[in-house]
């Protein structure tokens, strides 16, 4: 320990992710414990290219564990991209005399700091913060158990009105091209069906399982669509039922933006607070342009590279669980 990190920036970037604030808070009083002087960066990348950089205190991350969004607010920064924008940013890094930064992103924010990496020589550790959970290098991003969470709460009482009118809903939950929210939530509702990217979603198993609900007189369905199913999203696959077999009386419910807000639950406050002490950690040991992640309870370092491959494989016994205990 005690290399040459005197200064260190952290910010978060992408889609903001419950858990975030709980991560800065650790990172900002970790530093600090180990006297490293701390700037936030607001706004992502695109904050880094204006120099949007505060001091950041211990005070300055009080009453934030609990809260959802991220108080250095976050972006999806093009800029950051090209050249220009790299050379401004590293430009202002130089300015703050930042020995290492702490970026809390998904995949976009990892290839950023990989393109930029290959450039500058500031070393950059990357903490999963997202609540698609599609990176490698770590058993659970930021955010992803808040947002199935979310997701549960929302469809069981989706589930009642369901119930109550005999109706099919499609609802569809984010994910972008991973189907990870899909599968857990789905799973913990009791969903009929769960339709994930990862797999090829067949409209004729599904009019299947709907007649053969409808010859028992079974009234009601809950199917979870992930947003990047093959098939399409909730509305198209609904429409792409409906033509065939009309029976029910069918809702779509997509739930959107909600997924990605609210208090992060405990096991995302737990993971995010040893994230960002990781992070520090990881500064001091001269580890540079890895993501932190925890694998079967330990710490594991990913470089930027291999986290951003993930292809998720989810495990297909669960996908034929869900359709045995559907019935
Ligand atoms: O990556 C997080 C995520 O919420 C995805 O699940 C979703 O596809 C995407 O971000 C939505 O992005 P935006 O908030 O930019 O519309």
């Amino acid at each position: 320990m005690g290399n040459n990190i005197k200064t260190i920036a952290v910010f978060t970037s992408g889609g903001d992710s419950p858990g975030m604030n709980a991560c800065i808070r650790s990172v900002v009083r970790t530093a600090l414990h180990h006297n490293i002087k701390v700037y936030g960066i607001r706004h992502g990348y695109d904050g880094m290219i204006r120099g949007e950089f505060i001091t950041m205190d211990a005070a300055s991350v009080s009453g934030i564990i609990h809260r959802g969004g991220t108080i250095l607010k976050t972006a999806r920064s093009k800029r950051f991209m090209t050249e220009e924008g790299m050379e401004k940013a590293a430009l202002q890094l130089k300015k703050y005399k930042i020995d290492g930064i702490v970026a809390i992103g998904g995949d976009g924010t990892f290839k950023g700091a990989l393109e930029f990496s290959s450039k500058y020589n500031i070393p950059f550790i990357g903490l999963p913060g997202t609540i698609d959970n599609d990176l490698a290098g770590t058993d659970f991003t930021i955010g992803f158990d808040t947002a199935v969470n979310t997701v549960v709460d929302a469809v069981d009482k989706i589930r009642d009105t369901a119930e109550s009118h005999d109706r099919l809903f499609f609802v569809e939950v984010m994910g972008r091209d991973a189907g990870l929210i899909a599968l857990n939530s789905g799973i913990s509702i009791g969903a009929e069906a769960i339709l994930i990217p990862e797999t090829k979603t067949y409209i004729d198993d599904l009019i299947d399982l709907l007649q053969k609900g409808w010859k028992r007189s079974k009234s009601s369905y809950i199917i979870i669509v992930a947003e990047g199913d093959d098939a399409g999203g909730a509305y198209a696959i609904a429409e792409k039922v409906k033509v065939r077999f009309d029976k029910f009386d069918t809702r779509i419910s997509v739930l959107g933006h909600l997924q990605r807000g609210g208090n992060p639950t405990a096991a995302d406050r737990v993971l995010s607070t040893r994230l960002g002490f990781e992070a520090v950690n990881a500064l001091l040991k001269g580890k540079k342009n890895v993501m932190v992640g925890i694998v079967d309870k330990g710490v594991v370092y990913t470089p930027f590279e291999k986290a951003v491959k993930y292809h998720a494989s989810p495990d297909k016994a669960l996908l034929k669980m869900v359709e045995i205990l559907s019935q």
